[in-house]
């Protein structure tokens, strides 16, 4: 028994209330998982009730967990800042948060999508935090517009240039709504950005077997994924970066590695409303990347809409090989903080993942 009187709960229910340990449904939307000795963190963005829940109203929001089922709060990892000169002022917009642990310093390092209050989503930076431990607090470092002065690496020379003229009159005569366009402008938006840093706004981390991480993020006016390296230390980029299939407007992105491959799930552009989740795979995390298609199977009707969530984050599930569990959010906008968590098992058939739905499952499903 929990201390609220109910069973603590064994499986996972997708898209239900899924009460913490005070019995109250978890708080980590658009979140990530780290395993830290042994326990699970969960930090996600924290939403209050209604439409005034769609921005940062409160922070960062961590859960701890052993068994992956259970949830105890740890409370708010990241507080906004009352400061209204703060970047993070109350009322901004901190999305997708995601920690690693950075061994060689022993910190834990956030980052997370962040636009100025009020400003809608046209600054398209990143935001960096720091914690001596997992649970935080975490201290507020700093905003990124990644990659300034840095060439894409799989950019041909021809490209490597400022815009001219004639191309800068081009891309202000051209519609980028942050969806999909007609004639996406393919060899300009980063070229455009070059100086002052490259758009980022959804995204993730993922850290390699070798140690180095990545920050993965929708750029170019979300027309194109950016996977760039970080600094040893995590707190910045490296300098290395590769575009990702330009004009196809990804977001939501998640990577995980499977027996030495690279899958990278997305899904399109069409705000809070679910679109149909996309699979990409690589032999090297900085590509060349393919597209596999809609990794969802199941009624049309469900595939199209990818079980009606959104993808966050993937998590290799516990004390198990080739076990990876697809995090997912069910977005409520209406009243952001009734958003539910759409976690499935990826499964496999001839080598390639496939998500399927599951009104109820555990940890059982991945033994062989
Ligand atoms: C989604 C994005 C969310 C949030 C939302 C706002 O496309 O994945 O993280 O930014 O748009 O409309």
């Amino acid at each position: 028994m929990t201390a609220t009187g109910a069973e603590p709960a064994k499986t996972f229910e997708p898209g239900a209330i899924w009460p913490d340990d005070h019995g109250v449904h978890i708080n980590a939307h658009g979140g990530g998982i780290l395993l830290h000795k042994g326990a699970y963190y969960w930090c996600g963005e924290h939403k209050i009730e209604g439409g005034a829940g769609n921005v940062a109203q409160v922070g960062v929001h961590v859960y701890s967990s052993r068994d992956l089922y259970q949830w105890h709060d740890e409370g708010i990892a990241l507080k906004v800042a009352d400061d209204p000169a703060s970047e993070i002022t109350r009322e901004c917009v901190m999305e997708r948060p995601k920690v690693l642990y950075n061994e060689p310093t022993g910190k834990f390092v956030m980052w997370f999508h962040l636009e100025l209050k009020g400003r809608g989503y046209g600054w398209a930076r990143s935001g960096m935090a720091v914690a001596d431990t997992v649970t935080g607090p975490y201290r507020y470092l700093g905003s990124v517009r990644p990659n300034a002065g840095v060439w894409p690496d799989n950019v041909p020379e021809e490209f490597r240039k400022p815009l001219t003229p004639a191309e800068k009159e081009t891309l202000s005569k051209t519609s980028l709504p942050g969806g999909p366009v007609p004639h996406f402008p393919q060899e300009l938006i980063f070229r455009r950005d070059f100086e002052g840093g490259q758009m980022a706004r959804d995204m993730t981390l993922f850290q390699d077997d070798d140690g180095k991480a990545y920050h993965i993020y929708s750029s170019e006016e979300n027309g194109t994924l950016h996977i760039s390296q970080l600094s040893a230390d995590f707190l910045k980029p490296a300098g290395k970066y590769v575009r990702v299939f330009p004009g196809r407007f990804n977001e939501a992105p998640a990577l995980f590695k499977h027996g030495g491959t690279y899958y990278l799930i997305t899904s399109g552009c069409t705000g809070w409303a679910p679109n149909a989740a996309r699979l990409a795979v690589a032999e090297s995390i900085l590509g060349p990347w393919r597209e596999l298609g809609n990794p969802c199977e199941g009624p049309e009707a469900q595939r199209r809409i990818t079980f009606d969530s959104q993808s966050t984050f993937v998590l290799p599930a516990p004390g198990r090989k080739n076990a990876y569990i697809f995090m997912a959010d069910r977005w409520r906008p209406g009243n952001a903080i009734d958003g539910r968590y759409v976690w499935l098992p990826v499964q496999f058939k001839d080598g390639k993942p496939f998500l399927a739905w599951m009104d109820r499952w555990d940890l059982g499903l991945f033994k062989e």
